[in-house]
């Protein structure tokens, strides 16, 4: 795709799903790449399919919720490739729990890593993006930072959070004239591993899950979500829907606007598995 050689660019949560194409189509690109994530041995992968490509890579272990150690590999990434262009904040994990049954720390891990996560990458890569001269953040929130649905809302709240912070900092680049544009990403259901290395609250199966978004929810390859994102990044969408599916349901969320909430529980009650 044009418009990326030559820039350096930052994904987390590179070792699978969308954030493995995404790198992978970075570097095809011709950007340099730096890539991280908690799973190494998929890292591994993508920084092998990377060197194939004949690309700039720099593949490190990092956990998107361990502040310190991101800002240090912010500035690592500066002085490896000398400039940083772009950052996408892609790792993210799911959870599945109606509220009633869902604990504190389920849903304060989702936090952790799908809002705070984004947070502290937006956070130490901001000034490298600033002095770069030309950057972009990369938000990946969800269609459920669009509407909410019953059982998610661990996830809602975090993918409604990325979506606030996102278009906020958009306008804040604006504003202070700084040379960083800002997107905020809402895929809908991308066929990635992300719903099999998903949790569960007590008494809903985590496999049965994870068949029912396989089969059922998941209807985008990774590379096409990848080749979406990196399109939309290219003409400065403040917003990209990745997928009909994405496009159908905001649609429907700005005709009904919050009837939606009568509406939802109909249709996924029958679609969605309850708690034994
Ligand atoms: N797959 C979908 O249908 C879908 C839909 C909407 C949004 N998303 C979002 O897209 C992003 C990518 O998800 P995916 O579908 O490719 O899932 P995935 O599970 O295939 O990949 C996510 C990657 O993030 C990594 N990760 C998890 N926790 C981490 C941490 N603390 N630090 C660093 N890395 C971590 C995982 O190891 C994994 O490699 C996520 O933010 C997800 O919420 C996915």
């Amino acid at each position: 795709m044009q418009g990326f050689a030559g820039k350096v660019a930052v994904v987390t949560g590179a070792g699978s799903g969308i954030g493995q194409a995404l790198a992978i189509e970075l570097a095809r690109s011709g950007a340099s790449v730096a890539i991280s994530d908690v799973n190494t041995e998929g890292l591994a992968v993508t920084e092998e399919r990377i060197k194939a490509i004949g690309a700039p890579v720099k593949c490190d272990r990092l956990d998107v919720t361990e502040r310190e150690a991101f800002l240090l590999y912010a500035d690592e990434v500066k002085d490896h490739f000398g400039k940083v262009n772009q950052i996408y904040n892609n790792a993210g994990i799911a959870f599945t729990g109606d509220i009633e049954i869902s604990q504190f720390k389920d849903i304060e891990r989702v936090m952790d890593v799908d809002f705070w996560g984004v947070v502290n990458g937006t956070k130490a890569f901001l000034p490298h993006l600033i002095a770069s001269g030309d950057g972009h953040v990369v938000n990946v929130s969800s269609v459920f930072g669009l509407f909410s649905v019953p059982g998610q809302g661990a996830y809602n709240a975090a993918k409604f959070a990325v979506r606030g912070f996102t278009e906020a900092l958009h306008q804040e680049m604006t504003a202070a004239g700084h040379p960083v544009k800002v997107t905020t990403v809402h895929p809908g259901g991308i066929k990635t591993a992300i719903a099999r290395n998903a949790t569960a609250a007590e008494g809903l199966d985590p496999e049965e899950l994870a068949k029912l978004f396989d089969k059922k929810l998941a209807n985008t390859s990774p590379e096409q979500a990848a080749k979406v994102i990196l399109e939309g990044v290219r003409k400065n969408r403040a917003r990209v829907l990745i997928g009909n599916d994405a496009k159908v349901l905001d649609a429907i969320i700005r005709v009904v606007g919050p009837h939606y909430q009568r509406l939802f529980p109909k249709v996924t009650s029958k679609m969605l598995p309850r708690p034994h």
